[in-house]
């Protein structure tokens, strides 16, 4: 293992997800990018052919049916980072990811509620002319934490 990510882990899920495939392909992203575990808030994940990694049975998959469970429920000392293309977020490039931290994503409709933004620590966004899929959206900011950069 590489000596940077000693003492760091993260976790990441999506906030009422409408398309079972696109989970399917966030965990296998998940799962090959280094999560430690996933979750879904909301909406559960049913099992797809676009998981063909198997991630839910190889990393912990966590479920929670609303926010306030997710947030009461969040590893100790962990920081919360909202993914969302808002105009508070701070950019991807220049973000220095926490060294334990949860990314959580927006649904494929309506994104990220308020609520869930008002209680980020961080928000991060990527140039993009507009929304991403949800999946590659986690899979970017997943690439961009195993760059060699400086940790918060
Ligand atoms: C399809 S988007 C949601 C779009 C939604 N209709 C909206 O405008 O709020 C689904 C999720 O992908 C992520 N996402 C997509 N593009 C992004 C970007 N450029 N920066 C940060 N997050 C992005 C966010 O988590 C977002 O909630």
């Amino acid at each position: 293992m590489n000596d940077n990510f000693i003492n760091e882990y993260f976790g990441i899920g999506i906030q009422n997800g409408k398309t079972p495939e696109n989970l399917g392909v966030l965990w296998r992203s998940a799962q090959n990018l280094g999560a430690t575990f996933i979750f879904t808030i909301g909406n559960r994940y049913a099992k797809q052919a676009s998981d063909t990694h198997d991630a839910v049975k190889s990393i912990p998959y966590f479920h929670y049916d609303t926010f306030e469970a997710f947030f009461e429920n969040l590893p100790k000392g962990a920081r919360l980072v909202g993914v969302e293309l808002d105009k508070k977020a701070v950019d991807l490039e220049t973000f220095e990811h926490p060294r334990r931290c949860v990314y959580l994503l927006g649904a494929e409709d309506h994104g990220l509620s308020q609520k869930a933004m008002d209680k980020c620590h961080f928000l991060v966004k990527f140039k993009s002319e507009k929304s991403l899929n949800v999946a590659v959206a986690g899979t970017i900011v997943m690439y961009d934490r195993n760059l060699s950069k400086p940790r918060s």
